[in-house]
């Protein structure tokens, strides 16, 4: 069985749904070998391995997305859930800030293991969030938290490079350190808006360039620029929080709504 057909049959297996909307992607162009990689560098405290994504080798594709993979979703659970994470991510506050209804649609797009997804579906007991990665091997993590943790409003979907396959429109899509990843951004962007529902949001949560933690300054996305991209896209840049020490918290809506 390959990668694809293990996850679907575990998600079959444990009664979670996954989203394939298209073709589930391929690991994505970008593929690598990791035969040098060193996981005991990745923990630096930061989301990306710091130093350690350099030793994994780095994709700059020509598309301003930062690509490198995030297999082996046990091990990244372990950076991206661990409890220290929460002094600085404040994920409650920032999902207050998100100002969420008990029955919202969210997508969460670029995932991962599920740190905000997690916390997202029990603020939407009658709602539902779309936990959606580019990595196959996150989208069945995703799915075995969910059955785990009795999270049945949580629905994992795979993604592709150009599209984050939503099945359907949603009130909030949040990017969480994930905006940088994604490719040909303004019109990845654009297509994104038939998955916003009229009025709906588009929640930026990403690293500040000034801050010392996070991913190589090079490839990182200040909000600036990702607001000169989302306005090409045909967003507005309608509002921004600084309560986050490491990142920007910046909320779109779809220019004219
Ligand atoms: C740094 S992690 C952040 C995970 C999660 N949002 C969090 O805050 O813990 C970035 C995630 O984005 C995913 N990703 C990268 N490119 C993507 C794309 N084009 N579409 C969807 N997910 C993508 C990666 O596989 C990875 O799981």
């Amino acid at each position: 069985m390959n990668k694809l057909t293990s996850g679907l049959a575990a998600a079959l297996l444990l009664g979670v749904a996954p989203v394939f909307a298209q073709a589930p992607a391929e690991a994505p162009a970008q593929k690598m070998d990791h035969g040098g990689m060193d996981h005991g560098k990745m923990d630096h405290g930061d989301m990306h391995g710091a130093k350690g994504d350099h030793q994994m080798g780095d994709h700059k594709m020509g598309d301003g997305g930062y690509h490198h993979r995030f297999e082996d979703a046990e091990k990244w659970a372990k950076q991206f859930d661990k409890p220290e994470r929460d002094a600085w991510q404040k994920p409650e506050q920032a999902i207050d800030a998100m100002k969420l209804t008990p029955n919202a649609t969210i997508a969460d797009v670029g995932a991962g293991t599920g740190y905000f997804s997690a916390r997202i579906a029990k603020r939407v007991p009658q709602g539902k969030v779309y936990a959606a990665d580019i990595e196959q091997d996150m989208v069945r993590y995703l799915g075995e938290r969910a059955k785990r943790e009795g999270m049945t409003n949580i629905v994992p979907v795979q993604a592709a490079p150009d599209s984050a396959n939503l099945p359907e429109p949603v009130d909030v899509i949040l990017l969480v350190d994930a905006y940088h990843h994604i490719g040909n951004r303004v019109d990845y962007f654009k297509k994104l808006q038939n998955s916003l529902k009229p009025g709906g949001k588009l929640v930026i949560i990403d690293f500040r360039m000034e801050n010392a933690d996070g991913p190589p300054k090079e490839h990182r996305v200040s909000i600036e620029k990702a607001t000169d991209e989302l306005k090409s896209a045909g967003y507005s840049l309608v509002e921004t929080q600084d309560f986050l020490p490491r990142q920007y918290f910046a909320v779109f809506k779809k220019s004219g709504a």
